[in-house]
């Protein structure tokens, strides 16, 4: 059974092997990868500026969600799952999470810088284009932007 709780700092590690091994899940290429692995390292500084929650099954990290919060303005991180458990209902349960965590907060949008074989993911939760955004890792990359009116 899948329960949700929130990270602890002592996961860090694993938590950012599950961000790559979640992201390659694309079918990108190990240069691609090793130039994401800097903005997919969860650091002892998320811990303290950002929410992370983990979706887990029995021990098993299973997906996680980084959510930041700004006044009225949320923006979801980092989404990702295990692999092994895509298409399990686990995204939409992390998503559904940051929108009450960022709803209860205060802010009235959340917004999501996506790869572009995730947005399909995040406008069927119900987020709206908006725009694009130059990628963190890969200079001249964009990505997808999309938010939700909270
Ligand atoms: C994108 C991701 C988080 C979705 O999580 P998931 O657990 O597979 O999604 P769910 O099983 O909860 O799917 C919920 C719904 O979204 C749909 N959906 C899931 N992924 C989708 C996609 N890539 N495109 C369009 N729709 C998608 C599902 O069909 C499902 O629809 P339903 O309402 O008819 O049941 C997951 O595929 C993932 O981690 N991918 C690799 C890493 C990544 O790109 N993360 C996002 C970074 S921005």
């Amino acid at each position: 059974m899948i329960t949700l709780r929130p990270a602890r700092p002592e996961e860090a590690q694993a938590l950012s092997e599950l961000c790559m091994i979640s992201k390659a899940y694309w079918g990108y290429d190990a240069a691609f990868m090793n130039s994401c692995r800097t903005e997919l390292t969860i650091t002892a500084a998320d811990f303290q500026n950002a929410q992370i929650q983990v979706a887990v099954d029995g021990g098993k990290l299973a997906g996680m969600a980084q959510l930041q919060i700004d006044g009225v303005a949320a923006e979801l991180d980092k989404l990702y799952v295990d692999p092994d458990f895509i298409g399990a209902g686990i995204g939409r349960a992390l998503f559904d999470w940051a929108v009450r965590q960022a709803r209860n907060a205060g802010a009235n949008v959340m917004s999501i810088d996506a790869d572009p074989d995730a947005a399909g993911f995040y406008r069927r939760m119900g987020a709206v284009d908006d725009g694009m955004s130059p990628s963190g890792s890969i200079p001249g990359r964009t990505l997808p932007r999309l938010r939700i009116t909270l």
